[in-house]
């Protein structure tokens, strides 16, 4: 389990918070203690704002087992620089420490994150909070402390001709599992547009936690840049999801409405000009450079990013966060109690 007490001393240089996080682990549990050390965070986050660097996405591979024909990944150059090795990772992390980096919340991103599960155990017990974004085609290893995002684009057919044959029933399977937290994303774009609503009832079938919607982004460079739907589109694509979310599906769709509404096109425009992910988060590429303006890279067309980071990042701006968390607290807890 991610941040054990145990196997935080794994990491060579151990601060005041981490020897408290531990000693209250013994006391009160790991559950009671992350909680606590969350909400302690978001009260700081609302006196003091979010920290430069509190959340961001790393880029620990450029290696793939898929060649996703939407994917801007492929659209950099990485095939000629090595990646980190597992040591120079742990260096780098240990860097950061030395300059009060925040280590809140991370993203494991690529290439494929979990060919490389070994060091993402290593990498992750420096983060408090730790989601991982995969292509589901691996065996996901036991970390329920581990929030996971599966890339799903579309019904069988769609999926299999963006993402190659074969791994759809792979995905399915090893998405089947009740122990760990699992989400699914689906990107949308001009070929599963129409998919929508099959999706969510598939996923809801094989039980994950919920699903996020994001929109294409175009990407320069990409080989094949047919995916973008077009403003008109994209606005039908938004209202669908509202219509979804409002009338049937409710928090299954993992996004809430004010988000949804931020991506119409007479709003969204600002805000991604505006990108506030951009200017408050880390990315790293696989080199462990400094990524701009975002895991996208530079040659994202952030005008019509479809990325939900920024909208949601956008619509909790000046908001109460420990309200917020301790109103999403409460929720799950009345739900989990009226399902029993
Ligand atoms: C680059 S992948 C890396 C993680 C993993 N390999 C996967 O496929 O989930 C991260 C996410 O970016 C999405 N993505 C790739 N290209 C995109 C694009 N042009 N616009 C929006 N999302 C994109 C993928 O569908 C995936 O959900
Ligand atoms: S979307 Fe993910 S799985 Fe597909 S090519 Fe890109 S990195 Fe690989
Ligand atoms: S691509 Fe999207 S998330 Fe990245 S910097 Fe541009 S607007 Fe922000």
């Amino acid at each position: 389990m991610i941040r054990e007490a145990e196997e935080i001393k794994t990491c060579p240089k151990h601060t005041f918070r981490d020897k408290l996080f531990d000693f209250s682990c013994r006391r009160i549990g790991s559950q009671q203690t992350k909680t606590l050390f969350k909400l302690y965070d978001l009260a700081t986050f609302d006196l003091y704002g979010k920290p430069k660097g509190a959340i961001g996405a790393i880029d620990i591979t450029n290696r793939c087992n898929l060649r996703c024909k939407h994917c801007y990944f492929y659209a950099h150059d990485y095939a000629e620089k090595p990646e980190l090795s597992d040591d120079e990772w742990i260096e780098k992390l240990e860097g950061l420490k030395e300059t009060g980096f925040p280590f809140y919340q991370c993203s494991w991103i690529g290439g494929e994150p979990l060919l490389r599960k070994d060091l993402l155990e290593r990498c992750m017990k420096y983060f408090r909070s730790n989601l991982i974004v995969t292509n589901g085609t691996l065996e996901l290893p036991n970390w329920p402390d581990v929030n996971f995002y599966i890339s799903v684009d579309g019904k069988k057919e769609t999926h299999e001709a963006i993402r190659g044959n074969g791994c759809y029933d792979i995905i399915r399977k090893n998405a089947g599992r009740n122990d760990l937290k699992i989400s699914v994303s689906m990107v949308i774009n001009k070929m599963n547009y129409r998919e929508i609503e099959y999706f969510i009832e598939e996923w809801k079938e094989v039980g994950v936690r919920g699903c996020l919607f994001q929109i294409h982004t175009p990407v320069k460079g990409l080989a094949n840049n047919d995916f973008w739907p077009g403003w008109k589109l994209r606005d039908d694509i938004v209202d669908t999801l509202l219509r979804l979310k409002e009338e049937k599906y409710g928090d299954f769709i993992g996004m809430p409405v004010h988000v949804l509404k931020l991506m119409k096109s007479d709003k969204c425009k600002e805000v991604t000009r505006n990108c506030i992910f951009k200017k408050v988060s880390f990315c790293f590429d696989p080199q462990g450079q400094i990524k701009k303006p975002c895991m996208f890279g530079q040659q994202a067309d952030c005008l019509r990013c479809g990325c939900i980071l920024p909208f949601h990042l956008w619509a909790l701006e000046g908001k109460w966060l420990l309200m917020r968390e301790l109103m999403i607290y409460f929720k799950r807890r009345v739900g989990k109690k009226m399902l029993r």
